[in-house]
């Protein structure tokens, strides 16, 4: 402290960047110099002068390592060549300007790495209330790293009772911080860390139930498999990359990943590319970037909450604490290796009582010319013969259907279906509860692509795989012929799901819903107010939560799904841009459906510029439903707290090796919400839905666009169609008409 008039003046050691980063880090990057500090506050500034004691090494000061010249998300700036590093750390306020602030108060924050700093904003320093736990804990557990943990896995992660936990980098200081929650939540938690010496802390230490050294396992997602055999609710991802393509695989319905850091990914100037996202659509799984940022209102709750785990013993730590100045940028680049165990911390200087080592998202009808058949008007003789029941013996009629040929690897052609004859019996079979249906229309939907091919490896599918021979199936309207289930009468109108065949005999009649609004075309419950309406409206209003004025993203903008999102973000006071495949679709989005601006993103070669241009202030809500470079670039403009709600990934479903999304990274900082959704999960809120989307047709505040083809002879070119993007709006068969 300055005792004499003339402010007494020290050395002052500090870690400054040699270089900007590019790859691996290492120790020759930063240097330790000397420099001299006045021991007081310059007069007319209200400032803090801190005498440093504990500097905390975290892997997020590695991008501040880099030179960002290219508009990325940073957490923050750049470091400046020759300055001091700078991050959290533990203090004691030497000389003080600051109302608030004393000389003595011990302090944590954003602090220099060097033996003295003048903090011009103490407003961020945080005072110590703990000061009988050991002060560096304020780097790691009852610092930004505790609070990190806390705020992932309860705030985010919303762990309950019995939920299976997976953590990566688990004997790291966030991930020991998680495992001891999972615990104290009554969830079952593995981890997965870099030595064995670590797997051994987490099982003995920790209290992990069961935990694998990663870099001894040839196959991540094998292993998380044999830890985890029911699957993760939550996975709380610090290092990204493989393991988080892995854990993907293992989720469950419903599952949520917490993304708080990628460290595999920091030190890569390309990043590794996550293959496995669909996954996220078909079990309706959440992934959402922590910026712990956004959590310092709960600290103080924090605090006292984790004070009392540790002094209760149901919180252990394991630091590992370096000495000195000099040692802090080895133990910087040590955490990209795994050198550290545990909270990796450099002591500078102690208070008297501590102690050194280690403790640890119009109708234009296109007509293909098609008339009804002999065959098809015999068909509807005899099923209007048996509707009035004038047979004895049931009446038997030919059903042209779309089969499988063969399983499908790509693109779909139209060769792998083939159209065949058969026969039916137009009545249910005795003692059977059934109904039998006469299809109307047909829906053409991409995700039926999936169904096409054989899955024998396990992997998580939305439906079984179709069998060869027989008629595909999926959402249609019909028309009640005959029926057993005492809810359903012969004459009904109804929508569900059927077969791509003229007739089909439900025997799950439960599944299908009548229709109400026969006033408007029956048509339009295979679109807008049939499946894909309800996943538009579900999609947009439950999972992208709109608010009035939200910047909102819509791919496949002109198709059934698209349409309807870009008339709810209108209806919900959004601005909405679309992106589509044609001009002709472009000038639709824009004339038809009142988007406010749209882009061909075939005739783009820069999408993420696209976006830009697009949405100078970017993205609120993107309505994801082609996934792959659409995806990617979405990312990279996101705003911060933005929803990416992931519906469908159309440009991946003919592919064998899908694309790897590269910008995840940027979730984190922005704290981007990524959630998957599955329309079966939102057949609840149909009633509501049907009765608000046919409000809106009525009052012409949604207009609708089918591509409608005739005849079940169309199907099979129907269904590729929307992989080329052929379709125009909704597409349909349509196989007869009301
Ligand atoms: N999560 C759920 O529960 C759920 C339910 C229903 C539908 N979905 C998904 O929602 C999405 C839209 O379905 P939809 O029924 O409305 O289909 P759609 O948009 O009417 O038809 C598909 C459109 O996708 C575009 N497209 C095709 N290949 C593409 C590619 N490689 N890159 C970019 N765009 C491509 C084409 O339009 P362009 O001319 O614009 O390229 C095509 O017209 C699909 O991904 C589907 O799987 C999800």
């Amino acid at each position: 402290m300055a005792d004499g008039k003339e402010a007494a003046v020290a050395t002052n050691k500090k870690v400054v960047l040699k270089r900007y980063v590019t790859g691996f880090a290492t120790e020759e990057d930063m240097e330790v110099v000397v420099d001299t500090v006045r021991l007081q506050v310059p007069e007319g500034s209200t400032a803090v002068l801190l005498k440093n004691l504990y500097l905390s090494c975290d892997p997020w000061i590695r991008g501040r390592m880099s030179k960002h010249d290219d508009g990325v998300a940073v957490p923050a700036p750049d470091f400046a060549i020759g300055e001091a590093l700078a991050n959290f750390g533990v203090g004691k306020v030497i000389d003080s300007t600051h109302p608030g602030f004393n000389a003595g108060d011990l302090v944590w924050g954003m602090s220099g790495w060097e033996e003295y700093t003048l903090v011009t904003q103490p407003e961020s320093l945080l005072k110590i209330n703990h000061t009988d736990l050991p002060l560096s804990y304020y780097t790691g557990v009852l610092g930004l790293t505790g609070l990190t943990a806390y705020a992932a896995f309860m705030e985010v992660g919303r762990p309950k009772r019995g939920d299976f936990v997976f953590v990566s980098a688990a004997a790291g200081a966030v991930g020991q911080v998680v495992g001891q929650l999972a615990k104290i939540a009554g969830c079952y938690v593995v981890g997965s860390a870099g030595a064995d010496e670590k797997v051994d802390l987490l099982k003995t230490k920790f209290g992990y139930d069961d935990a694998f050294n990663y870099k001894s396992e040839t196959d991540l997602a094998a292993a998380i498999k044999r830890c985890l055999p029911d699957g993760i609710d939550i996975y709380i991802d610090s290092v990204g990359g493989a393991t988080l393509d892995a854990a993907l695989l293992n989720m469950r319905q419903g599952g949520r990943v917490v993304a708080v850091g990628m460290i595999s990914q920091y030190n890569l100037e390309e990043p590794y590319g996550v293959r496995n996202l669909y996954d996220i659509i078909i079990k309706a799984i959440r992934i959402e970037g922590l910026n712990v940022n956004g959590y310092f209102n709960i600290y103080a709750r924090f605090e006292e909450e984790m004070a009392g785990y540790i002094k209760d013993g149901n919180v252990a730590v394991v630091e590992d604490v370096v000495e000195g100045i000099e040692s802090a940028p080895a133990a910087l680049v040590g955490l990209f290796s795994g050198r550290n165990v545990g909270k990796q911390l450099v002591a500078l200087a102690r208070e008297r009582r501590e102690h050194a080592g280690t403790t640890l998202t119009v109708t234009v009808r296109r007509h293909t010319q098609s008339s009804q058949s002999v065959a098809d008007q015999a068909i509807d003789q005899l099923a209007t013969q048996e509707m009035a029941g004038s047979d004895e013996e049931a009446a038997v009629a030919t059903n042209k259907k779309v089969v499988l040929k063969r399983y499908v690897t790509g693109f779909a052609v139209e060769d792998d279906m083939e159209v065949v004859v058969d026969t039916v019996g137009l009545r249910v079979p005795a003692g059977s509860t059934a109904v039998l249906l006469k299809n109307l229309y047909l829906s053409c939907d991409p995700w039926i692509r999936g169904r096409m091919s054989k899955h024998d490896d396990g992997a998580a599918v939305p439906a079984p795989d179709f069998a060869i021979g027989e008629a595909l199936a999926n959402f249609g309207v019909g028309k009640v012929i005959d029926s057993t289930h005492p809810g359903v009468n012969a004459g009904d109108l109804v929508w569900g799901m059927s077969g791509w065949e003229e007739y089909t005999l439900v025997t799950q009649p439960e599944s299908l819903i009548k229709i109400n609004h026969t006033e408007l075309p029956l048509s339009y419950y295979t679109g807008v107010l049939g499946m894909t309406g309800l996943t538009a409206y579900a999609g947009f209003m439950e999972v992208g939560r709109p608010k009035r004025g939200d910047f909102v993203f819509v791919s496949a903008a002109a198709g059934a799904v698209g349409q309807v999102v870009g008339q709810l973000s209108k209806i919900a006071g959004c601005y909405v841009v679309g992106s589509a495949g044609s001009d002709e679709k472009v000038d639709l989005l824009k004339t038809k459906f009142g988007f406010d601006d749209a882009f061909n993103y075939k005739s783009e070669t820069d999408l993420a510029a696209a976006l830009k241009r697009c949405f100078p202030d970017g993205i609120d809500i993107y309505f994801d439903n082609v996934g792959g470079a659409t995806l990617d670039a979405a990312l990279l403009n996101m705003r911060q707290g933005g929803r990416v709600v992931v519906c469908g990934m159309i440009s991946q479903y003919n592919l064998e090796e899908p694309y790897g999304v590269r910008n995840l990274l940027d979730i984190i900082p922005k704290a981007v919400r990524v959630e998957g959704f599955n329309v079966g999960g939102y057949f609840d809120i149909y009633a509501r839905f049907e009765e608000e989307m046919a409000g809106y047709i009525k009052e012409g505040k949604v207009t609708v666009v089918e591509d409608v083809v005739e005849g079940i002879e169309s199907a099979p070119a129907a269904l590729v169609g929307l992989f080329s993007g052929r379709n125009v709006g909704k597409q349909l068969v349509a196989l007869a008409r009301e």
